[in-house]
């Protein structure tokens, strides 16, 4: 049984928000998990969707839960995307890739109508960088350039690194863990990351999320990004 880590009730509210022969981006993390296995509860009671999902893992666990699969090939458009975040500020604006999946999440989020956010209330901040962590992804050729330009801009990184070995994201590249401190602007430096050369993509989403879902203990809190 996964880890939901008490997600479940933010995840039933969620599939509200799934209409029937849609097409749905199945987020990464434990959150997103609840998500996919109560997605794939109602597929096996007749709800007819497709998934795209946002990283091999939930690839897999759609898959093992009898949930259909597609690619951007496929469809024009993705109706929904539901998926986790590490920090959600007043604004709705939001850090995620804690768990290492933010560039494809990034994408899939930007291909989706809507971005439904499902977070426990530990994650909700007053502002951004308040855990003090910024994943960014960067191509491998460009890690050392990249860790200079970053701790330059003021973001000093630590290449992540799992089982005594770097990090490798489903793209094939590494994952900088930034330090960060609160940002009071989180459009200008996600700009600012994104033109070094070698950033592929950060964990900053910036008017992206439009249904926020935050879980206090029983109670779930709808909010609007
Ligand atoms: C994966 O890269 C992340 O963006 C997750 O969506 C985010 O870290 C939230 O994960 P949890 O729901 O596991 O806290």
């Amino acid at each position: 049984m996964a880890d939901t880590s008490g997600t479940e009730a933010i995840a039933q509210r969620a599939l509200e928000l799934v209409p029937a022969n849609s097409v749905v981006g199945l987020g990464t993390g434990r959150a997103a998990t609840a998500f996919i296995h109560a997605l794939g509860a109602r597929v096996r009671t007749g709800l007819v969707v497709r998934g795209i999902p946002t990283s091999d893992a939930s690839a897999t666990l759609a898959t093992q839960l009898g949930i259909p699969l597609v690619t951007f090939d496929d469809v024009d458009a993705i109706d929904v995307c539901v998926d986790g975040a590490d920090e959600v500020d007043p604004a709705g604006d939001l850090i995620k890739g804690y768990g290492g999946a933010l560039l494809r999440e990034k994408i899939v989020a930007a291909f989706s109508r809507k971005l439904v956010i499902l977070v426990g209330s530990e994650k909700l901040v007053p502002v951004l960088g308040t855990r003090g962590v910024l994943p960014v992804e960067v191509v491998p050729f460009a890690l050392t350039p990249c860790r200079r330009q970053l701790a330059a801009l003021g973001f000093v990184g630590e290449p992540r690194a799992k089982d005594g070995k770097l990090f490798v994201t489903d793209n094939g590249n590494y994952i900088l863990d930034c330090k960060t401190a609160p940002l009071t602007d989180p459009a200008a430096s996600d700009a600012a990351l994104h033109a070094v050369p070698g950033v592929v993509g950060t964990g900053l989403f910036v008017k992206r999320a439009h249904t926020i879902m935050v879980q206090h203990g029983n109670d779930v809190e709808v909010r609007r990004g």
